[in-house]
């Protein structure tokens, strides 16, 4: 559930109408509202109500912007973060490096020596270099880092395959088959505590099945490694649970069923349970609000043209996501068009032959479930400056992240003067 909703024929974000953000702040613009961020965390905490003191690290990568972050550390979230660029923005936000988990195959030694300057809870390894290589560092720094070995438990998440993560032919974790050797590895290195395993086979995983069957892989090595002398006091579920998209496909399931799945799985496990869930918080709370240029007739159909483009939201061009869409104004009237933007590249579609809230030039629309993995994903292509992102709580907005000038991406070139 989400807090934007039509009044008097106008989309809102809360008791804004998202008409007023465009005229003041110009589009393309992302709009996420507070509240639907807060009820995201709240519910999926009150779905994991049974187990015992567990950790939920929101995944910044999903949307790392300090003023979510603000609102989320003060939901008492933690955060898993993937470089040490997230970690800072983490802790700047105010969420504690005691909340923090370091996730992903590539940490070098500098990040892992900031985040051991942090303090955080915990590092996840994904393979026996990386847990030398963290030891080194920890050594040097007279410290001792808390460690979990990323397991790879060779499950088809049944999503995208560009964001599976869990199959055995996956660059992540260490093979299941390795992980006794890796942690005894492990044990023997000076600078590192074993705490824990981790698990993460995915995003936008719309099944609870392939989450059952990980975790129930998971609790098995627990017990093998426990038996080899390892004490094992946590249990990093990941992330990945979908959130919907395509109002005509089955709704994912609901953080409550994927509560109760784990506290039936995990219920002799006697750990700490860690969650990394970033798409079911963020996605819904957010849209990107843009405007019609013009509508040109194709050969087939009309299309639509936004001033949004692959650059601002690359979900449909990267992954044939769906994002629904609706006009900010609806004319009462539906029409069939693409919706494409103003890049100079097919790909540059996001919707092929929709059926849709009929629009003409100069509407404004929305790609709605746009919160995650949308303007963090933004980029300058075509010289188009990056997105700019606006926070609205009730009555009450604010520009999260400012459009930067064009002049701010030329400055930012430096021609040589050897050129001359
Ligand atoms: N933990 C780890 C180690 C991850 O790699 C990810 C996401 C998460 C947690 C959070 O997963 P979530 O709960 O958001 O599904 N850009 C893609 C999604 C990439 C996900 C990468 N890893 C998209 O737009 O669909």
């Amino acid at each position: 559930m989400d807090h934007f909703s039509y009044r008097d024929g106008v989309l809102h974000a809360e008791d804004v109408p998202l008409t007023a953000i465009a005229e003041a702040v110009g589009t393309p613009v992302y709009v996420y509202s507070r509240a639907t961020l807060e009820r995201h965390a709240r519910v999926f905490r009150e779905a994991l109500a049974d187990l015992d003191d567990p950790l939920v690290a929101y995944s910044v990568k999903a949307n790392p912007n300090g003023a979510l972050l603000a609102v989320l550390a003060r939901q008492g979230l933690g955060a898993d973060v993937v470089s040490s660029g997230e970690l800072l923005r983490a802790v700047h936000a105010g969420i504690p490096a005691d909340r923090i988990v370091f996730s992903g195959v590539g940490k070098t030694a500098e990040e892992m020596r900031i985040a051991l300057e942090h303090g955080i809870y915990q590092f996840n390894l994904e393979s026996e270099p990386e847990a030398e290589m963290l030891s080194t560092v920890a050594s040097g720094m007279g410290k001792v880092a808390n460690v979990a070995f990323r397991i790879n438990p060779d499950v088809d998440a049944k999503t995208h395959a560009k964001i599976s993560t869990g199959k055995a032919e996956d660059k992540f974790g260490i093979p299941y088959g390795n992980a006794l050797s890796a942690y005894a590895l492990a044990a023997q290195l000076p600078g590192l505590r074993i705490q824990g395993v981790d698990v993460h086979i995915g995003s936008q995983i719309t099944e609870l099945d392939p989450f059952e069957v990980a975790f129930f892989r998971l609790g098995e090595m627990i017990g093998a490694l426990r038996a080899a002398g390892h004490a094992i006091e946590t249990a990093d579920l990941g992330g990945g649970l979908g959130v919907p998209y395509d109002p005509a496909l089955p709704a994912p399931p609901l953080p409550a069923d994927y509560g109760a799945m784990i506290a039936r799985v995990t219920k002799d496990w006697n750990v700490r349970l860690l969650f990394e869930p970033g798409r079911v918080i963020a996605g819904n709370a957010g849209v990107l609000l843009t405007r019609v240029i013009r509508v040109k007739q194709g050969a087939t159909q009309p299309f639509v043209i936004v001033d949004a483009a692959m650059n601002d939201l690359v979900r449909p061009a990267m992954y044939e996501a769906w994002h629904d869409i609706r006009a900010v104004r609806p004319r009462n009237d539906h029409f069939t068009a693409s919706v494409v933007g103003p890049i100079c590249e097919t790909g540059d579609t996001f919707a092929t032959a929709r059926d849709m809230d009929a629009v003409e030039a100069d509407d404004l629309i929305v790609f709605v479930t746009a919160g995650a993995y949308g303007a963090n994903m933004a980029t300058n292509y075509n010289s188009r400056p990056l997105v700019p992102e606006v926070l609205v709580s009730g009555d009450k907005w604010s520009v999260v992240r400012a459009r930067p000038p064009i002049e701010a991406l030329i400055a930012a070139d430096h021609i040589p003067d050897w050129l001359e």
